[in-house]
């Protein structure tokens, strides 16, 4: 089987340094926070051109933005429905009402042009989730935060490297929070997390929350908790993070590569879309039965997910038989959060795009470390269930042109 995702694939080769960076923590006896993790904050910084700070994950990095803001009850967070279950969780914990936005039906990020309608005097921030790799639309957003005098939160689980006009996803809002989570871009070995803030006083907040609250030991300010990064993960994430570029190298050809297989398949369409969310420049044509993932102009994508849409009503159908051929896919996300029991409220919001695209989305395999090889085999399996097998594709793509680690 054709994994959706092969996190032995790009550790086997690191595994020798992995090990040696091991043995180094294992042997120097401590093992939360300490130098190794203010290593990888440094390194990570550097990467992304700001203060960043380890946490124990991107669920916690979300609660600690949250808590260092003091939303609580009778607060409202706009985010979106269409994402993983942290971004709203998060606002929720904490007693605050996360208010469902619909989402973009081209990037599946929070669509802007529908947060305003949501704004009201209990409002105090957007989650904006860079989704399956894409970054949201900053600037629209930043420009709402600003009117309304609202914080924005980035959720860059996602899209670590991601860009939007040059500028990392991130670094763009308030505050970012970042997963290392094993199936991330960046990927640790457990659970890990990492925050940015932009506001000097409220990262020494963050910092004080990260710790029980305390900005001297045993000296609690703030009811805080323990969002602590383990010193094991951040020596790991070191190592990792020098073949994050590469890496994400790798993801961009292997899309690029979906892309020139599946654009001359007959009923394959590619948007044609304009920098803002919502809109297509062309009309989807009505004899198009898929609809291949792209980007909005000014924005990039770390390709976290590389994920088609099925306009047919045949996505489940379309899944099972490439399943039968041995190519696993799977559905980012089957139900919007607005819809989750746990979430629910008196009246459902009507997001229509976040109810269509649960009903449509496939992603397809897609990893570092992924050779032409399994690729190919994806490519031809998704011919021959189009009934197609016999196209070729244009100037393919070679394995030399795949970064190796
Ligand atoms: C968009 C998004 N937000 C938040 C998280 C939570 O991250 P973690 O699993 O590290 O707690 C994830 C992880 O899956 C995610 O995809």
């Amino acid at each position: 089987m054709i994994p959706l995702i092969d996190i032995k694939a790009q550790n086997a080769c690191l595994e020798a340094e992995l090990l040696a960076a091991c043995q180094a923590v294992i042997g120097s006896g401590a093992y939360i926070l300490g130098e190794p993790v203010q290593a990888f904050e440094r390194e990570l910084g550097a990467f992304l051109g700001t203060p960043v700070m380890g946490v124990s994950s991107g669920t916690d990095a979300l609660l600690l933005a949250l808590m260092t803001l003091c939303i609580g009850p009778g607060d409202e967070v706009i985010c979106p429905s269409f994402t993983f279950f942290s971004t709203a969780a998060a606002v929720a914990r904490l007693g605050a009402k996360p208010v469902f936005v619909d989402s973009c039906p081209y990037c599946f990020c929070l669509d802007p042009t529908k947060v305003k309608e949501l704004v009201n005097r209990r409002t105090k921030a957007i989650i904006p989730v860079h989704l399956f790799g894409q970054a949201a639309d900053m600037q629209a957003i930043m420009d709402i935060a600003r009117r309304h005098g609202l914080w924005v939160i980035e959720d860059v689980a996602q899209a670590l490297g991601a860009q939007v006009e040059g500028q990392m996803a991130g670094t763009l809002g308030h505050f970012g929070t970042f997963s290392f989570y094993p199936t991330k871009n960046l990927s640790a070995f457990g659970d890990a997390g990492a925050l940015t803030v932009q506001d000097p006083e409220l990262e020494k907040k963050a910092q004080a929350l990260r710790a029980h609250g305390a900005y001297k030991r045993y000296h609690h300010e703030y009811l805080g908790g323990n969002f602590r990064m383990d010193t094991l993960q951040a020596a790991l994430l070191s190592v990792k993070l020098k073949y994050l570029k590469q890496h994400n190298k790798e993801r961009l050809q292997q899309a690029a590569r979906y892309q020139q297989a599946f654009e001359p398949l007959a009923g394959c369409y590619t948007p044609l879309l304009s920098a803002s969310c919502g809109t297509s420049r062309m009309p989807v044509p009505q004899e198009a039965e898929i609809l291949l993932p792209t980007l909005h102009p000014g924005r990039s994508s770390v390709w976290s997910l590389y994920t088609l849409q099925v306009l047919t009503g045949q996505r489940d159908a379309l899944a099972t038989a490439l399943r039968n051929t041995g190519i696993a896919t799977d559905v980012y996300y089957p139900l919007g959060l607005h819809a989750q029991p746990c979430f629910r409220q008196e009246r459902l919001p009507h997001l229509p795009t976040v109810e269509s695209l649960c009903a449509k989305v496939l992603s397809l395999p897609l990893y570092p470390g992924m050779t032409s090889q399994p690729q190919e085999t994806v490519i031809q399996g998704l011919k021959e269930v189009m009934g197609q097998g016999d196209v070729v594709p244009l100037d393919p793509l070679s394995d030399s042109d795949f970064v190796k680690c």
